[in-house]
Order: structure tokens, then sequence, then C-alpha cells
């Protein structure tokens, strides 16, 4: 069964490591986006799916204000008093348990001391939301055990919050809402900015989602990231200095886009909103086509999307584009593209189940010997949304 091996091996660390049982498990997903990227701070569509991978969390209540965060994947522990959770650079991977813990804090819930113990088997900092999935685990468990009544989506919006203000990346809501709201063999129609979603099933007939990690660390992702976010936000404000009324750039249709292509202050600029304005229509014609089982136009929307990534929006960069060009001639490959923020990370691809192992044994030897790195395949279901888990696994 899904996580038992892993609820197991939780509970038995926590014992290890404070001495007594846990009262509480939870289990937050990472999160995986099939098409939709750099699209959802600026209002548009994003179509991700919640993974079976994900952060594991054993809690345990205390009556004094001592707050313990213990990780299986970090070596740093941290201590602190639950009165005071400012960020501290030193605290490293803590941050996002602190930071979520001062959001509610503030919003006047009620803690006690608390004894946490994290794992989490999704490749860290690979851009398939470990952070996030950190985030909305700790969410979920505060909220939980103080009874205070949160929906999902506004756990999300929690979240991020904690991520813009407090981690200081200017993050969308992607992330934490397909971690929130993912439902099993189903992949999030979110239009991020009325938060209307769908649920739309990921019938992928003889395909399987292959997601490929490129093993190039995500240097600078997060200032980059930021710089693309206020470059957005300059063709916003160029569009409406010349008189458009639009909300978000998402406002902006495809024909209104080459009507205006001029008014923009820069190329860079005029690209950075081609690249938002023409993903946006590529969701939902994606969205469409998977519904009507057509998987190849699908995946050739992924190649679409890559490719405007890396021309307009330039988020990809070099281990990113060498597996792009690599896995769109492999082996049953019908579609591929980077999947997440870019600068390093994972490709995602739709590949003929019976066709998996040529793809990846094609993969390997020509991505190492471009880039000297060694990737790392996983094949990918939708799993569920943030839960509490059982405590109840037989003691072995
Ligand atoms: C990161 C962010 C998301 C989103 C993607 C790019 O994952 O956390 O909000 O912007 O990048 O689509």
């Amino acid at each position: 069964m899904i996580h038992e091996q892993e609820q197991q091996q939780l509970i038995d660390n926590f014992s290890m490591t404070y001495g007594q049982d846990p009262d509480h498990l939870f289990f937050a997903p990472g999160r995986v986006n099939l098409i939709g990227e750099h699209t959802d701070y600026n209002g548009g569509f994003v179509f991700p799916a919640a993974l079976t991978m994900g952060t594991y969390l054993a809690v345990k209540q205390t009556n004094d204000q001592t707050l313990h965060l213990v990780s299986a994947n970090f070596n740093q522990q941290i201590t602190c008093s639950i009165n005071d959770l400012s960020y501290r650079k030193d605290d490293d991977w803590g941050n996002y348990p602190k930071g979520v813990l001062d959001f509610f804090y503030k919003q006047g819930l009620e803690f006690t001391g608390l004894k946490l113990y994290f794992y989490g088997n999704l490749p860290h900092g690979a851009g398939l939301s470990s952070s996030a999935s950190i985030e909305m685990v700790t969410a979920f468990m505060a909220t939980s055990l103080t009874g205070a009544n949160y929906s999902k989506p506004e756990l999300a919006r929690a979240c991020q919050q904690v991520e813009n203000h407090y981690i200081g990346v200017n993050s969308g809501l992607m992330d934490q809402f397909a971690i929130g709201m993912g439902k099993q063999d189903h992949a999030l129609f979110l239009n991020t900015h009325s938060l209307a979603y769908e649920h739309v099933p990921l019938h992928l007939g003889n395909y399987s989602l292959v997601i490929t990690n490129s093993n190039k660390r995500r240097g600078l992702a997060d200032s980059k990231y930021n710089e693309r976010r206020s470059e957005c936000e300059q063709g916003l404000s160029d569009l409406q200095a010349s008189g458009l009324e639009l909300t978000t750039l998402s406002d902006l249709s495809l024909e209104a886009l080459s009507v205006n292509k001029d008014l923009f202050r820069s190329e860079t600029i005029a690209n950075r909103v081609a690249h938002v304005v023409r993903e946006n229509d590529r969701v939902k014609r994606a969205v469409l086509l998977l519904k009507e089982g057509d998987l190849e136009g699908f995946g050739q929307l992924m190649a679409d999307s890559h490719r405007s990534l890396a021309i307009d929006y330039e988020v990809t960069g070099a281990e990113l584009d060498a597996l792009f060009d690599i896995q769109i001639g492999a082996p049953g490959c019908i579609g591929t593209r980077m999947t997440g923020a870019g600068f390093g990370g994972c490709t995602i691809s739709l590949v003929d189940q019976k066709s998996i192992d040529a793809f990846t044994s094609y993969v390997v030897p020509i991505y190492m010997k471009q880039t000297g790195l060694e990737p790392d395949f996983y094949v990918s279901t939708a799993g569920t949304g943030v839960s509490e888990l059982s405590l109840n696994t037989e003691r072995k």
C-alpha cells in the first residue's frame, strides 16, 4: 500500500530521535506541472498534478514552548521558542516550517511546544516543489491540531504568503494549490485569477508521464525567478500606460498581443509577455486535447511550451535544453518539456509505456556525454493532496 513503508519508518525514526511515539502523522505530496509555466503569477492557467512522492511529518505536542525541528533529509536540527519564529539564515531548511508556524501564530492560532520529524522522498531542489510540500504539510498539521478552520485553498494562499514575505521568493499559487487539492489519477486545471478549478482525469492510454531530473542544481533560481516576475509587471504597466484596461497579463488575448506588440519598453519585455499569453492559450488547448484523448496533440503543445520557455522566457538553461533536444527524438516519446521554475530541475515527458526502458537507455549516454551529469528518472502517477495518515501501522 502507498505510504505504508514510509509511515512505519517515520514512527521508528521519531521514537529514536525523541524517545517517545508521535501523536499524529501527515503527508503532503510534491507536484509536477504538465503545462502552464510562469503563468500563475500573471493570473493565468496552469495544469499540474500532485505526485505520490512528497513530505511526511510525525508530530508530538508538548506542554512547553519549544519547537524542535528534525529532518531525515538534512543534518541540521533546529530548536527555538514558539514565541520567536523569526527568519534566521542559519536555520536553512527549518525556515519553511518556521515561516508557516509564524504565519499562523500571528493569525492567533495557539500552539504549545511541538516535536516535529520530517522525511521527504522528493529529490531536493529539482523543481518538484519539495519546499511547498514542507510548507503545506506544516500548515495542515498546525491547523488540524489547533482545530482552526481553513480550507485547503486557504492553506495554499497562506503558504504562498510565507514563500513571498518570509522566504523572499515571489512565487505564484500553483505549487501550494496543487499540493492541497491534488486528486489521484487526475491533473488540476486551475485559473489562478479566479481560483476556479477542475480535476481532469489523466487518461493517458498506453502512455506514462516520465519525470527526468537533470541533476543540474538550480543556482540563482530565486533571483532569476523574481527578475522574471518583475519583467512581467513591467510589461503589464507598459500596456496599462497605453490605456489598455487590464488587471493581469492574462487578460490579454492572442489578438490583442499581436496588435499591441510595439507598446513594450524593450524586446525582452515583449518576449516575456508573448510567452505568458501564448502559454495560457496552450494550457486551454492542452486540457481540451487530453479530454478528447488526443495525446499526440497534447505532446506537441508540451514541446511548444518548452521552446517558448527557452526562447522567449529564457528560463531553461543548457542542461534542460539538452534533455529536451535528446528526449524529443527518443524512442516512444511524443512530448516533453521542462517543468517548474526552470534554471535546472526536471523535464516531464509523455512516453509509450512499452518503450520506457528504451527511452531511458537512449537518453542517459547522450545526456551524460553532453553535460557530464547523470539523469534520474521517475515514472509518475498523480496522487492525492495533503492529508493526515493513520498511526495504526503494525509495529514490526
Ligand atoms: C515555481 C513557482 C510557481 C510557478 C512555477 C513556474 O514552481 O513556485 O508558483 O510560478 O515556478 O510556473
